[in-house]
């Protein structure tokens, strides 16, 4: 879902393709997935958090849960993502090997002071669930339970893992929590454990399966989400191919050829990048926020290309800070809101705390790989192509702008100009935020490339439409075709709110400036991407009229 700053063109989708060849791939310890017998296995600790709120989580050792006695293991476990996260899987010390049963056995003691028992008390109030891995297929178990007039609190203490193999391969676990002990201060509790392993018939490949949710991701729902979206491009391109007919009238087919190569070719990039992303997604935690920083990194000279040859056309003098701006705009934003969100984390100690290596690292890539490549691609931009071409001349005194009706007011404009886009994409809208804020597994990404290509559609359209109307009404300025692509997000960030309210049940300080920093971020990320198309599309409408006046 992260938007694409600027479009490619040849060269830069040429360049994207050898670098996403030339990536080493990120990959996990576990990656080999298959085992010897009596091979270990490591179960890994990941965190805890309340049921409500996916996104809030705390370490699991954060909650005073003790730690098995196998102090070694063969390897460590992190990628760059998942350290962004906050994310840090922590050995739990059980020791289980490769088809070897293990029988119900103590492996550590809770010694339950008043302390311990109020940290417990307080999970179990709250829903909290815990989260583990175990050779990446991830585990949920409970914490605890409360009797219906809540005043005692009981902690499963017992963990039965069932574990599927077929050949030398996991291919299904099955936590099963017993052993409910009441949580009274100052008394010992012990924590117990069993592995059974049976033989299982499910493939390697379909080990996820169980975990997606079919029903939630009822298809039919989509497909009519798709259609109606469908029936609203098709009117759409009618209207602007009618508004394109009544000005180009006489010659239409002159300009249909040029620039069809280099859309082709930022389809076909595109979708690399979506698949390559997909790919990894199940089984690398984590990766999807490498992988997003990386884009970023690789398309930042288009970035600087688009938006250096953009600046010097309109006569921009200061390109170092137009320069600064492009490459960190959206960087800056995003550590931002993190950094503020982090602070709130700390302040409550939750496991959200960004390690500062972590911190270090994306800074480096920021000022030695995207500020260079930047810097490359402005140069580039302003030389190859930032010379003014307007296709006739133009006045060097702006002309004063005529009154107008109401509804001919840019304001007003920009407003309607986002209900389209917006309507296009709402109810994907909320299964991408259920999916982020709950506990399902987001596998529709057919649906979901399909929607991204009938926003940008719809977005094209609607601009180009909405300058249309303001040219009639003698308004020259561009920017709202920037504006009221954009105010798409404004509708989304409202949809947020509605989202929170209704189909969320999180509540206090922490979730809260949790939940609408992100969406801010989300929803100007978004508006930036609409802008941007929207602005692209109209540019080249604009352009393709006015060479038709000066043919004329
Ligand atoms: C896990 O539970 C499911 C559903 O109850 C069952 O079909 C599967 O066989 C179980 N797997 C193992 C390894 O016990």
């Amino acid at each position: 879902m992260r938007p694409l700053p600027g479009a490619p063109g040849v060269a830069a989708a040429a360049a994207l393709w050898l670098l996403l060849l030339l990536l080493p791939r990120a990959r996990a310890d576990e990656h080999e997935h298959t085992y010897q017998d009596k091979e270990e296995v490591v179960l890994w600790m990941n965190t805890v958090g309340p049921y409500h709120n996916r996104q809030e989580t705390y370490k699991y050792f954060s909650l005073p849960f003790c730690v098995g006695s196998k102090r070694s293991i063969s390897h460590y476990h992190e990628t760059l993502g998942e350290a962004l996260q906050g994310v840090e899987l922590e050995f739990s010390g059980l020791d289980i090997k490769f088809k070897d049963d293990v029988m119900p056995a103590t492996y550590c003691e809770i010694d339950l002071d008043k302390e311990k028992r109020d940290a417990f008390v307080y999970a179990i109030k709250n829903h909290y669930w815990y989260q583990m891995y175990i050779d990446d297929l991830p585990i949920w178990g409970i914490v605890g339970e409360a009797d219906e007039n809540g005043e005692d609190y009981y902690l499963w203490t017992y963990k039965k893992l069932e574990i599927g193999f077929n050949g030398n391969r996991i291919v299904d676990v099955n936590l099963t929590s017993e052993g409910k002990v009441k949580l009274v201060p100052n008394t010992k509790i012990q924590m117990s454990y069993s592995v059974k392993w049976k033989k299982s018939d499910v493939k390697f490949e379909d080990r996820f399966d169980k975990y997606l949710d079919p029903s939630f991701f009822q298809h039919r729902i989509h497909w009519f989400s798709i259609f109606n979206s469908f029936m609203m491009v098709i009117f759409l391109v009618g209207l602007v191919s009618m508004i394109l007919m009544r000005t180009l009238r006489k010659d239409y087919a002159r300009y249909s050829k040029e620039e069809e190569m280099d859309d082709m070719i930022f389809a076909v990039s595109f979708i690399v990048i979506i698949v390559a992303m997909i790919e990894d997604l199940y089984t690398e935690r984590g990766s999807m926020l490498s992988t997003a920083i990386f884009v970023y990194a690789a398309t930042s000279p288009v970035n600087g290309y688009f938006g250096g040859s953009l600046y010097a056309r309109q006569g921009g003098r200061r390109w170092i800070k137009q320069m600064f701006i492009g490459a960190f705009l959206i960087p800056a934003m995003v550590c931002g809101t993190a950094f503020f969100i982090n602070f709130i984390a700390i302040y409550y100690h939750a496991s959200r705390a960004i390690p500062f290596g972590t911190m270090v690292a994306v800074c480096c890539i920021c000022f030695f790989v995207i500020l260079p490549l930047n810097l490359v691609g402005t140069i580039l931009g302003r030389n190859l192509s930032g010379q003014p071409n307007f296709p006739c001349r133009v006045n060097a005194v702006p002309r004063p702008i005529p009154e107008k009706k109401w509804f001919m007011e840019p304001a007003v404009i920009v407003c309607l100009g986002g209900i389209l886009p917006f309507g296009s994409i709402f109810i994907e809208m909320y299964f991408i935020f259920t999916s982020f804020w709950a506990y399902k597994i987001y596998y529709v990404y057919g649906f979901m490339m399909l929607v991204l290509v009938i926003l940008c559609i719809v977005t094209v359209c609607v601009t180009i439409v909405c300058t249309y109307f303001l040219l009639n009404a003698e308004d020259y300025r561009q920017w709202t075709s920037f504006l009221s692509a954009a105010s798409t997000a404004i509708y989304v960030y409202m949809y947020s709110f509605y989202y929170y309210f209704f189909k969320t049940k999180m509540y206090g300080l922490f979730q809260t400036s949790f939940y609408f920093g992100y969406m801010a971020v989300f929803s100007t990320a978004l508006g930036i991407m609409c802008g941007a198309i929207g602005y692209m599309g109209t540019s080249a409408f604009v352009r393709k009229i006015y060479t038709n006046v000066k043919i004329d």
